[in-house]
């Protein structure tokens, strides 16, 4: 993985880098950007699918990127036609110059990513709820496109093993894949865990991951909307589509706790449950979850995740070592603080996810390869895992939990589909019991 800046585009021309793909795909060595570059255009075209706020950043981001790459927009998809209007009047008011978006590329319903796939674009950016990432994926990878997909990659194990067997896929095809987990592409998260690699703290013994925050919004039923149309708009309660907020975004945090352990965990065992969260609006997942995780090794992860307001909030991974320890703040500085010495500060610097473009694109001009869905397939299944162990209330191995048959997705994907999860007469969602729901 690339974690330097890099500004290599400025010489890279469309005939070199023609030239270097074509050497490089012979050799079987290096990404092809397909269909990349017609002649007499140099650009790279990308499609997002997923109107919403994380879709509109990320393609700013690509639009903006610092590696010199000349990115243009050039399809939009979302599940609702609004959320493509917004978007597009958004992103063509800031890069009038970089959105190519006319009415015959603007695709809507739960399948318009299928017909995105079928433009000459090259690399889509998927950005929608993670309960669509797989199918995505896989029908991004079997195109033939560059991925950048948000975190996290799936919602279910099923969903985590199409995600590892189409990324090797993208890997035989020299396919770039980035996965939304930019603390990776913070400087002060990679500075600091060279150090801790480096044996700055000694060996780690354990880890403290936190997200805790007020929760995020809800989007209230509307009439004459389907089941599926409102499970869809208002995504996030409803495990299928997000994963809860232990696997849609604590894994930023668990994630990093497995890269300073540099292992995926053999077991986990927890907490977790609705105290305040609890009606119909909050569909059907917990407000907090807490999480023992145990490594090979003996060490340990200690992960609280909580989405309630006017309580103690922080975003932040702790690695503790037999001769120090370092505290990382999400979107702040890190901290070392080693036996005798006095603390050493780490500024954040620019902000991880504009860096983590420069980097993807830095690596597609250059023909490097780039591939992130290893350790973002390995990252969602620790937060399943934890899921696991907090709607059971047992010790789940990791083995087990990635072998899970359980799958969380309606059987159809239409607006008119029998959903996995349906209101009781109360309005109420039926939510997961430890000691009654089956962990795997
Ligand atoms: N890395 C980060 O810092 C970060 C931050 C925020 C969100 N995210 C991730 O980004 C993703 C989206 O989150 P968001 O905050 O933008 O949510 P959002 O609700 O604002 O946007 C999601 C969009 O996807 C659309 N959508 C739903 N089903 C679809 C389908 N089948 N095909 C195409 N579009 C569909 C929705 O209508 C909506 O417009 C999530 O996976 C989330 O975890 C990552």
């Amino acid at each position: 993985m690339n974690q330097g800046d890099k500004s290599a585009g400025a010489g890279w021309n469309r005939r070199s880098f023609l030239q270097a793909s074509s050497l490089a795909a012979a050799a079987g060595t290096l990404p092809v950007a397909r269909g990349a570059h017609a002649a007499g255009d140099d650009a790279i075209k990308i499609a997002l699918v997923g109107c919403g706020g994380r879709g509109r950043g990320a393609v700013v981001q690509a639009l903006n990127n610092a590696a010199g790459a000349n990115v243009r927009l050039v399809a939009l998809v979302d599940a609702f036609r609004d959320r493509v209007d917004d978007t597009y009047r958004m992103v063509s008011a800031r890069h009038p110059d970089r959105v190519d978006v006319p009415e015959e590329r603007k695709f809507t319903g739960l399948d318009g990513y299928e017909r995105a796939l079928e433009c000459d674009v090259d690399l889509v950016q998927l950005c929608g709820p993670p309960g669509f990432r797989p199918a995505q994926f896989e029908a991004a990878v079997a195109a033939g496109k560059h991925v950048f997909m948000e975190k996290p990659v799936a919602t279910d194990a099923p969903g985590v093993r199409r995600v590892m067997a189409a990324n090797e896929v993208a890997k035989e095809k020299g396919l770039l894949v980035a996965v939304g987990h930019h603390l990776r592409h913070e400087v002060k998260h990679v500075e600091s865990l060279a150090r801790i690699h480096d044996g700055a703290i000694g060996r780690v013994e354990y880890v403290r991951a936190y997200f805790n925050s007020t929760g995020v919004w809800v989007r209230n039923r509307q009439p004459d909307q389907s089941e599926m149309e409102y499970q869809v708009r208002n995504w996030y309660y409803f495990t299928w589509l997000s994963g809860d907020h232990i696997v849609e975004q604590h894994v930023h945090d668990l994630d990093i706790g497995n890269w300073i352990l540099q292992a995926t965990p053999v077991q986990a065992q927890g907490s977790g449950g609705r105290q305040v969260r609890i009606g119909p609006e909050y569909g059907e997942i917990f407000d907090h979850h807490t999480v023992e995780f145990t490594y090979a090794d003996g060490s340990r992860m200690f992960s609280y995740c909580r989405h309630i307001p006017n309580c103690w909030n922080s975003f932040s991974q702790h690695a503790h070592g037999t001769g120090g320890s370092v505290h990382i703040e999400g979107h702040g500085p890190a901290e070392l603080r080693i036996a005798d010495q006095e603390p050493i500060r780490i500024e954040r610097g620019p902000a991880g996810h504009q860096r983590h473009q420069n980097h993807l694109f830095a690596a597609l001009l250059e023909g490097q390869p780039f591939n992130e869905g290893d350790f973002g397939a390995s990252a969602t299944m620790t937060a399943i895992l934890g899921r696991m162990a907090t709607y059971s209330g047992q010790v789940v191995r990791w083995q087990d939990a990635l072998n899970s048959q359980i799958d969380l997705s309606p059987s159809r994907m239409t607006w008119d589909a029998e959903m996995p999860v349906q209101p009781g007469p109360d309005g109420l969602y039926p939510c997961a019991i430890p000691g009654v729901t089956p962990a795997v």
